[in-house]
């Protein structure tokens, strides 16, 4: 089968690989129909982590179900589904308490958590292919309805953005009528704002320097904060009475740097405890690593970062982090999305065939001009 090889920082080719297969009975076997380039990829793309060479890129998967093995009950051959982005178990203490992000059978002894085409994350291979194997296949799989084929672009959110920016508004304590501040406009971010749309926020702000990125918030009612045009934390306390945000989101990661492109991992961070109020929430979905040996400063190659524990101390301000476990919330998306009530496609920016992924990376890693969120088709569903 054809899929996209990582080759180091940078290099990405489509390689002819042996095909996925049913290993065990417990397996689904997916023809892979849409699978996304995500923020969580460039990390990697950029040689910013231990991803191995030889290994296949591609965590947000959907597609058509072509084979099932002996042991598998609930999926059948036909079935358009769903793949949430972490590889977990059902069976072991933490997916029993719904911590599928945090699965204790999916990596190696010791490790907690699992994902596709992931540094760190069990070896599994990616999505970015023409096939991917599915362990536990019923417990992974999340079917879709009757409308899936036409509406690829909307279900395919579900395996990883939609429910990671919802967990970020989930983690920052939103209720409804609060107010709240979303740092990075990337696909992710933008879906926490339209997670804190939908769940009632008076006010949803979103700090980027994209402008593209920036209209597309705008698009959904959210308030654009450019911080290339100012301090983002001045900027938000214009908009919330001098208060600061109700509430917070980290859509951003380790790499963040200001406009001028100075890295500093911490920097989100300290934006987010000085623009979120005394006592309130953030939640952090953006990536953060323990060992980041391409890091500009020596603290941060360590993992390690200049956090204002102080301020956030002081403020009584409370942080969920993680990888966001995608099954406690994909379920009822996918429902949204059936009833039309939410429309996530709306930051699609490209649909291109497997080939055509190389040079997209290329584009979606420079944040390119009009690049905001790339979807791979490697097959057509039958
Ligand atoms: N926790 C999870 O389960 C999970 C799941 C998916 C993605 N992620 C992570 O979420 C993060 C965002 O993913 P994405 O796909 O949106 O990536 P992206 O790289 O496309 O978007 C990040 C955005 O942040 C902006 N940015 C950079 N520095 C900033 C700053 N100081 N202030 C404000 N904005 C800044 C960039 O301009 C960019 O638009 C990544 O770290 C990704 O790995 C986490
Ligand atoms: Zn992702
Ligand atoms: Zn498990």
């Amino acid at each position: 089968m054809k899929a996209l090889v990582y080759h180091g920082p940078r290099q990405v080719s489509v390689d002819e690989v042996p095909d996925a297969r049913i290993e065990k009975p417990t397996d689904v076997l997916v023809k892979i129909t849409s699978t996304n380039i995500c923020g969580s990829d460039l990390h990697m793309y950029e040689g910013r982590t231990d991803f191995e060479q030889g290994r296949i890129f591609g965590h947000e998967n959907l597609g058509e179900v072509i084979e099932v093995g002996g042991g598998v009950d609930k999926i059948r051959v036909g079935d358009m589904v769903s793949v949430p982005f972490n590889v977990s178990c059902g069976h072991c203490n933490n997916c029993e308490h719904g911590l599928t992000n945090y699965c204790l059978t999916a990596n190696e002894p010791g490790v907690a958590g699992g994902a596709y085409g992931f540094a760190d994350m069990g070896g599994w291979a990616g999505g970015q292919a023409e096939y991917l194997r599915i362990p536990w296949g019923d417990f992974q799989c999340l079917r879709l309805p009757e409308d899936a084929k036409g509406k690829q672009n909307d279900y395919t959110m579900l395996s990883d953005i939609l429910p990671t920016g919802w967990h970020a508004v989930e983690m920052s304590g939103l209720t409804p009528g609060e107010t709240i501040v979303i740092y990075g406009g990337g696909p992710v971010g933008l879906m926490a704002a339209l997670s804190a749309t939908v769940k009632g926020a008076a006010k949803v702000m979103v700090v980027d320097r994209h402008p593209d990125r920036l209209k597309l918030a705008e698009q959904i009612g959210a308030i654009p904060i450019d911080d290339s045009k100012g301090s983002p934390v001045d900027q938000v306390m214009e908009q919330t009475g001098g208060r600061g945000a109700d509430r917070g989101a980290e859509c951003v990661g380790y790499q963040a740097h200001d406009p001028q492109g100075n890295e500093d991992n911490a920097l989100t961070l300290n934006n987010l405890v000085a623009s979120v109020k005394f006592t309130g929430g953030i939640g952090t979905v953006g990536v953060f690593i323990p060992q980041d040996p391409g890091a500009p400063d020596e603290l941060a190659q360590q993992g390690k970062a200049r956090f204002d524990f102080g301020t956030f101390w002081f403020k009584g301000q409370q942080m969920g982090c993680g990888q966001a476990p995608v099954k406690r919330y994909n379920r009822h998306l996918r429902n949204l999305i059936a009833e039309n009530k939410i429309t996530p496609s709306w930051i699609v920016s490209h649909n291109l065939t497997l080939d055509q992924a190389p040079d997209a990376y290329q584009h979606f890693d420079a944040r390119d001009e009009g690049w905001t969120k790339v979807v791979l088709n490697p097959t057509q569903p039958s």
